[in-house]
Protein backbone atom coordinates (compact mmCIF):
# COMPACT_ATOMS: atom_id res chain seq x y z
CA UNK A 1 0.00 0.00 0.00
CA UNK A 2 1.29 3.32 -1.05
CA UNK A 3 0.59 6.37 0.97
CA UNK A 4 1.01 10.06 -0.76
CA UNK A 5 2.78 12.04 2.22
CA UNK A 6 -0.07 14.92 2.24
CA UNK A 7 -2.80 12.21 2.51
CA UNK A 8 -1.22 11.02 6.28
CA UNK A 9 -0.99 14.25 7.24
CA UNK A 10 -3.24 15.76 9.68
CA UNK A 11 -4.22 19.35 10.51
CA UNK A 12 -4.75 19.97 14.10
CA UNK A 13 -6.61 23.48 14.76
CA UNK A 14 -6.96 23.50 18.46
CA UNK A 15 -9.73 26.07 19.85
CA UNK A 16 -10.90 27.85 23.22
CA UNK A 17 -14.56 27.82 23.52
CA UNK A 18 -15.52 31.26 24.10
CA UNK A 19 -19.22 31.09 24.14
CA UNK A 20 -21.63 28.47 23.31
CA UNK A 21 -22.99 29.48 20.09
CA UNK A 22 -25.85 28.79 18.33
CA UNK A 23 -24.66 29.30 15.07
CA UNK A 24 -24.60 26.26 13.01
CA UNK A 25 -26.64 23.32 13.82
CA UNK A 26 -25.36 19.46 12.87
CA UNK A 27 -22.27 18.73 11.08
CA UNK A 28 -19.69 20.86 9.75
CA UNK A 29 -17.93 18.50 8.10
CA UNK A 30 -17.14 18.75 4.41
CA UNK A 31 -16.06 15.84 2.39
CA UNK A 32 -13.24 16.78 -0.34
CA UNK A 33 -12.05 14.44 -2.72
CA UNK A 34 -11.73 11.53 -0.56
CA UNK A 35 -10.95 13.58 2.99
CA UNK A 36 -12.92 14.40 5.53
CA UNK A 37 -12.52 17.91 6.87
CA UNK A 38 -13.10 20.37 9.94
CA UNK A 39 -13.96 17.19 11.69
CA UNK A 40 -15.11 18.98 15.44
CA UNK A 41 -13.93 16.88 18.74
CA UNK A 42 -15.35 18.53 21.69
CA UNK A 43 -14.16 18.55 25.40
CA UNK A 44 -17.12 18.94 27.77
CA UNK A 45 -16.70 21.57 30.47
CA UNK A 46 -17.21 19.52 33.06
CA UNK A 47 -14.44 17.82 32.61
CA UNK A 48 -10.94 18.66 34.56
CA UNK A 49 -8.08 19.15 33.03
CA UNK A 50 -6.04 16.86 31.30
CA UNK A 51 -3.80 17.38 28.76
CA UNK A 52 -3.20 13.51 27.86
CA UNK A 53 -6.76 13.64 26.64
CA UNK A 54 -5.83 16.63 23.64
CA UNK A 55 -2.76 14.39 22.86
CA UNK A 56 -4.31 11.02 22.57
CA UNK A 57 -6.93 12.53 20.64
CA UNK A 58 -4.53 13.48 18.57
CA UNK A 59 -2.92 10.30 17.84
CA UNK A 60 -6.50 8.33 18.12
CA UNK A 61 -7.16 10.50 14.98
CA UNK A 62 -3.89 9.65 13.18
CA UNK A 63 -3.81 6.52 13.41
CA UNK A 64 -7.43 6.08 12.46
CA UNK A 65 -6.97 8.02 9.35
CA UNK A 66 -4.67 5.59 7.76
CA UNK A 67 -6.61 2.34 9.05
CA UNK A 68 -9.66 4.30 7.30
CA UNK A 69 -7.60 4.58 3.80
CA UNK A 70 -6.48 1.32 4.25
CA UNK A 71 -10.31 -0.16 4.95
CA UNK A 72 -12.21 1.57 1.90
CA UNK A 73 -9.95 0.76 -0.78
CA UNK A 74 -8.11 3.78 -0.45
CA UNK A 75 -11.09 6.22 -0.97
CA UNK A 76 -11.12 8.08 2.57
CA UNK A 77 -9.64 10.00 5.19
CA UNK A 78 -9.38 12.50 7.60
CA UNK A 79 -7.83 15.31 6.72
CA UNK A 80 -8.71 18.10 9.40
CA UNK A 81 -9.96 18.12 12.83
CA UNK A 82 -10.60 20.74 15.03
CA UNK A 83 -10.62 20.24 19.07
CA UNK A 84 -12.62 22.11 20.89
CA UNK A 85 -11.12 22.48 24.69
CA UNK A 86 -13.26 24.20 27.79
CA UNK A 87 -12.35 27.78 28.60
CA UNK A 88 -11.55 26.66 32.05
CA UNK A 89 -8.77 24.50 30.92
CA UNK A 90 -5.45 26.59 30.68
CA UNK A 91 -4.63 28.95 27.31
CA UNK A 92 -2.31 27.96 25.36
CA UNK A 93 -0.47 30.53 22.33
CA UNK A 94 -1.23 27.85 19.80
CA UNK A 95 -5.07 27.82 20.91
CA UNK A 96 -7.01 29.85 17.86
CA UNK A 97 -10.59 31.06 18.88
CA UNK A 98 -13.51 29.80 18.41
CA UNK A 99 -16.00 30.94 15.19
CA UNK A 100 -19.02 28.57 15.04
CA UNK A 101 -17.63 25.80 16.56
CA UNK A 102 -19.40 24.83 19.72
CA UNK A 103 -19.88 21.47 22.12
CA UNK A 104 -23.45 21.21 20.90
CA UNK A 105 -22.83 20.46 17.14
CA UNK A 106 -19.86 18.71 17.87
CA UNK A 107 -19.39 15.46 15.77
CA UNK A 108 -17.54 13.47 18.71
CA UNK A 109 -17.84 14.77 22.20
CA UNK A 110 -15.88 13.79 24.93
CA UNK A 111 -18.01 13.82 28.03
CA UNK A 112 -18.53 11.72 31.18
CA UNK A 113 -19.98 8.22 31.33
CA UNK A 114 -23.95 7.86 29.78
CA UNK A 115 -24.67 5.17 32.55
CA UNK A 116 -25.50 2.87 30.26
CA UNK A 117 -22.39 2.06 28.24
CA UNK A 118 -19.90 3.19 30.95
CA UNK A 119 -16.79 3.52 29.22
CA UNK A 120 -18.02 2.27 26.09
CA UNK A 121 -17.55 4.33 22.93
CA UNK A 122 -21.32 4.65 20.84
CA UNK A 123 -22.77 6.83 18.52
CA UNK A 124 -26.00 7.92 18.79
CA UNK A 125 -28.10 7.29 16.11
CA UNK A 126 -31.85 7.37 15.87
CA UNK A 127 -32.52 6.90 12.36
CA UNK A 128 -32.29 4.00 10.16
CA UNK A 129 -29.68 2.19 8.24
CA UNK A 130 -27.73 4.63 6.09
CA UNK A 131 -28.87 7.67 8.00
CA UNK A 132 -26.24 9.91 10.04
CA UNK A 133 -26.17 9.52 13.30
CA UNK A 134 -26.01 12.50 15.71
CA UNK A 135 -22.19 12.35 17.58
CA UNK A 136 -19.83 9.82 18.25
CA UNK A 137 -19.30 9.62 22.37
CA UNK A 138 -15.98 9.02 23.87
CA UNK A 139 -15.21 9.22 27.70
CA UNK A 140 -12.07 10.46 29.40
CA UNK A 141 -11.15 7.28 30.41
CA UNK A 142 -11.27 5.50 27.38
CA UNK A 143 -9.27 7.97 25.94
CA UNK A 144 -6.05 8.10 28.88
CA UNK A 145 -6.31 4.63 30.11
CA UNK A 146 -4.41 1.69 28.38
CA UNK A 147 -6.39 -1.20 30.20
CA UNK A 148 -9.10 -0.45 27.70
CA UNK A 149 -6.95 -1.17 24.57
CA UNK A 150 -7.28 -4.72 25.59
CA UNK A 151 -11.21 -4.31 25.66
CA UNK A 152 -11.72 -2.32 22.64
CA UNK A 153 -8.67 -2.42 20.64
CA UNK A 154 -6.51 0.29 19.78
CA UNK A 155 -8.45 3.44 19.68
CA UNK A 156 -7.94 4.64 16.20
CA UNK A 157 -9.70 1.11 15.10
CA UNK A 158 -12.23 2.01 17.56
CA UNK A 159 -13.00 5.72 15.81
CA UNK A 160 -13.11 4.17 12.23
CA UNK A 161 -15.51 1.23 13.58
CA UNK A 162 -17.68 4.94 15.15
CA UNK A 163 -17.29 6.82 12.12
CA UNK A 164 -18.90 4.27 10.18
CA UNK A 165 -21.88 4.25 12.52
CA UNK A 166 -22.10 8.26 12.26
CA UNK A 167 -20.95 9.06 8.55
CA UNK A 168 -22.97 6.28 6.54
CA UNK A 169 -25.10 5.34 9.80
CA UNK A 170 -24.14 1.09 8.90
CA UNK A 171 -25.06 -0.76 12.09
CA UNK A 172 -22.84 -3.10 13.59
CA UNK A 173 -22.75 -6.83 12.42
CA UNK A 174 -22.81 -8.43 15.52
CA UNK A 175 -26.49 -8.88 17.33
CA UNK A 176 -26.87 -9.50 21.17
CA UNK A 177 -30.31 -10.04 20.95
CA UNK A 178 -29.49 -13.32 18.37
CA UNK A 179 -26.05 -14.29 19.06
CA UNK A 180 -26.39 -17.63 17.54
CA UNK A 181 -28.07 -19.49 14.35
CA UNK A 182 -28.60 -22.67 13.88
CA UNK A 183 -26.77 -24.63 10.37
CA UNK A 184 -28.23 -28.09 10.88
CA UNK A 185 -29.46 -30.58 13.28
CA UNK A 186 -28.20 -30.01 16.58
CA UNK A 187 -25.30 -27.75 14.84
CA UNK A 188 -25.47 -24.06 15.41
CA UNK A 189 -22.75 -20.64 14.77
CA UNK A 190 -22.28 -17.97 16.41
CA UNK A 191 -23.54 -14.75 14.50
CA UNK A 192 -20.82 -12.73 13.40
CA UNK A 193 -18.74 -11.46 10.35
CA UNK A 194 -17.58 -12.77 8.54
CA UNK A 195 -18.72 -16.09 9.10
CA UNK A 196 -14.63 -17.46 8.55
CA UNK A 197 -14.00 -15.81 11.59
CA UNK A 198 -12.56 -19.02 14.20
CA UNK A 199 -13.03 -19.11 18.18
CA UNK A 200 -14.72 -20.94 20.73
CA UNK A 201 -17.76 -21.51 22.56
CA UNK A 202 -17.11 -20.93 25.75
CA UNK A 203 -19.86 -21.34 28.76
CA UNK A 204 -18.95 -20.10 31.90
CA UNK A 205 -20.45 -21.90 35.27
CA UNK A 206 -21.48 -19.97 38.23
CA UNK A 207 -18.09 -21.52 40.18
CA UNK A 208 -16.29 -19.23 37.31
CA UNK A 209 -14.94 -22.48 35.56
CA UNK A 210 -15.41 -22.46 32.07
CA UNK A 211 -16.32 -25.82 29.59
CA UNK A 212 -17.55 -25.91 26.02
CA UNK A 213 -21.00 -25.17 25.00
CA UNK A 214 -24.11 -27.60 24.94
CA UNK A 215 -26.47 -27.54 22.19
CA UNK A 216 -30.09 -26.89 23.36
CA UNK A 217 -32.44 -29.69 21.90
CA UNK A 218 -35.10 -27.54 21.64
CA UNK A 219 -34.08 -24.74 20.21
CA UNK A 220 -31.16 -26.00 18.14
CA UNK A 221 -28.51 -23.18 19.18
CA UNK A 222 -26.32 -23.18 21.95
CA UNK A 223 -27.44 -22.67 25.33
CA UNK A 224 -28.08 -19.36 27.27
CA UNK A 225 -25.56 -17.84 28.48
CA UNK A 226 -22.82 -19.83 25.95
CA UNK A 227 -20.22 -17.04 24.70
CA UNK A 228 -18.43 -16.84 21.59
CA UNK A 229 -14.91 -16.21 21.51
CA UNK A 230 -13.10 -15.01 18.75
CA UNK A 231 -9.66 -16.81 18.00
CA UNK A 232 -6.75 -13.85 18.59
CA UNK A 233 -4.78 -15.74 15.64
CA UNK A 234 -7.00 -14.74 12.77
CA UNK A 235 -6.11 -14.46 8.99
CA UNK A 236 -9.86 -13.03 7.90
CA UNK A 237 -10.05 -9.74 7.21
CA UNK A 238 -13.29 -8.49 7.68
CA UNK A 239 -14.91 -7.10 9.24
CA UNK A 240 -14.66 -3.50 11.14
CA UNK A 241 -18.20 -3.51 12.66
CA UNK A 242 -18.19 -7.10 13.86
CA UNK A 243 -15.01 -6.83 15.83
CA UNK A 244 -12.17 -4.24 15.21
CA UNK A 245 -9.76 -5.09 17.91
CA UNK A 246 -9.01 -8.40 15.81
CA UNK A 247 -5.60 -7.42 14.71
CA UNK A 248 -6.03 -9.06 11.01
CA UNK A 249 -9.49 -7.11 10.66
CA UNK A 250 -8.95 -3.91 8.35
CA UNK A 251 -12.11 -3.96 6.09
CA UNK A 252 -15.58 -3.34 6.00
CA UNK A 253 -17.39 -6.44 5.46
CA UNK A 254 -21.07 -4.68 3.50
CA UNK A 255 -18.88 -1.44 2.79
CA UNK A 256 -15.78 -3.52 0.61
CA UNK A 257 -18.04 -5.72 -1.14
CA UNK A 258 -20.89 -3.90 -2.28
CA UNK A 259 -19.19 -0.82 -2.81
CA UNK A 260 -21.83 0.78 -1.52
CA UNK A 261 -20.30 3.78 0.65
CA UNK A 262 -22.24 6.98 0.29
CA UNK A 263 -21.32 10.13 1.25
C1 LIG B 1 -8.47 2.05 34.08
O1 LIG B 1 -9.58 1.26 33.74
C2 LIG B 1 -9.71 0.09 34.52
C3 LIG B 1 -10.83 -0.73 33.93
O2 LIG B 1 -12.01 0.01 33.81
C4 LIG B 1 -9.96 0.49 35.98
O3 LIG B 1 -10.07 -0.67 36.76
C5 LIG B 1 -8.80 1.36 36.46
O4 LIG B 1 -9.08 1.84 37.74
C6 LIG B 1 -8.60 2.54 35.53
N1 LIG B 1 -7.41 3.28 35.90
C7 LIG B 1 -7.43 4.59 36.15
C8 LIG B 1 -6.09 5.20 36.47
O5 LIG B 1 -8.44 5.25 36.13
Amino acid sequence: MIFSKDIMLNQWILLMVVVLQHGAIGTMVKFNNGAFEDIVIAINPGLSEDDKIINNIKDMVKEASSYLFIATEQRFYFKTVKVVIPLTWAAKPEYARVTTESYTNADIIVADPFIKYGDEPYTLQYGGCGEQGRYIHFTSNFLTNDSLLDVYGSRGRVLVHEWAHLRWGVFDEYNNDAPFYTTGVNKAEATRCSADITGQYIFRTSTGKTRKCKIDHRTQLYEVGCQFIPNKKQTVPASIMYMQSLPSVTLFWCISHNKAVAH
